[in-house]
Order: structure tokens, then C-alpha cells, then sequence
């Protein structure tokens, strides 16, 4: 991010401190969350260059749930991105795969000039963990 970028992180657990970084900013909250679009926004100081979200929900096992509240998780993201991602700008979200997970990404894809859904080698076997990675967001589209 070179000397003057600045990386905000938000999570609904404590997240240990990164030391005296000022240009790492921790939050403590929850995506769901009425104005936390604007508290991520403060903190950023202007729209962000690149969103990353890797934000899911505790697993319960049962389906039904887990994908309810992994749909409501990206339907979260989705909703802050026209407040808080420059035209322009790319997103990596990851998505646990399910027929409403794939609904969402197609939709936050089309906001992008180019959307992919990639697996990473890193991604433990079994997982349904993917994600979609964005680039040139179209703000409005
Ligand atoms: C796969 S972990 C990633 C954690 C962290 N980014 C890391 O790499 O260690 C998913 C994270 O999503 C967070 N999370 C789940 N629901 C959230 C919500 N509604 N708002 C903010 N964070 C949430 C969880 O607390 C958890 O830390």
C-alpha cells in the first residue's frame, strides 16, 4: 500500500492491536450494523482503492442457517460497496458456495468491468470456500 495507503479492518470479534501503524486501522463491529458504512468511512478517510472481504458466519451445520446468514453476510458487503469502493477500484469477497452465495456474486459481479470466481490451493479439502474477485467497479451499475 506504499507510506501514505491506509488499510481499515473490521470484524465483529476483538482484533489484537497492530502497534503504533497509523495507517492500520482496526474497528471493532458488526457489518450488519446501521452506519457502520460510515465508521469503516471515517476511518478510510475517502473510498477505498480495494475491498477485501473474508467475513462468515459461525457455522451451525445446519444448511438452511449457515446459508441464510452467509446470504445476509454478502447482501451486507454488497450494500456498502457503492459507499465505500471508488469507481474503479477491485474486490476479492469470499464466498461459501451455495446456490444463494452464487446469486449473490453474480450480481455484485455485474457492478464489475471484469468478475471471476476462483478456489485457492490454500483452501483446506472440502471446503466450499471460493472467491470472487472483481476489478474496475462500475459505482451505480
Ligand atoms: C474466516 S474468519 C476471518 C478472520 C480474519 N480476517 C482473519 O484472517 O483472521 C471470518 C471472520 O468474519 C467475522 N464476522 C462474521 N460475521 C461478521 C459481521 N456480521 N460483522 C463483522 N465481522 C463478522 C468473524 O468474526 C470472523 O473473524
Amino acid at each position: 500500500m506504499g507510506p501514505s495507503g491506509r488499510v481499515v479492518g473490521i470484524d465483529i470479534a476483538d482484533i489484537e492491536p497492530f502497534g503504533d501503524d497509523a495507517n492500520v486501522i482496526a474497528i471493532q463491529g458488526d457489518l450488519l450494523e446501521p452506519g457502520v458504512d460510515a465508521r469503516i468511512l471515517a476511518a478510510l478517510g475517502g473510498l477505498a482503492d480495494v475491498a477485501l472481504s473474508d467475513a462468515a458466519p459461525k457455522l451451525t451445520g445446519v444448511r438452511a442457517t449457515d446459508r441464510a446468514r452467509e446470504e445476509t453476510l454478502l447482501e451486507a458487503v454488497e450494500a456498502l460497496l457503492p459507499k465505500l469502493l471508488r469507481p474503479g477500484g477491485a474486490l476479492i469477497l469470499k464466498l461459501l458456495e451455495s446456490p444463494e452465495a452464487q446469486a449473490a456474486a453474480k450480481r455484485i459481479g455485474r457492478c464489475f468491468g471484469s468478475a471471476k470466481i476462483v478456489g485457492l490451493r490454500a483452501t483446506r479439502a472440502g471446503s466450499s470456500e471460493k472467491y470472487l474477485i472483481g476489478k474496475n467497479y462500475a459505482a451505480g451499475a
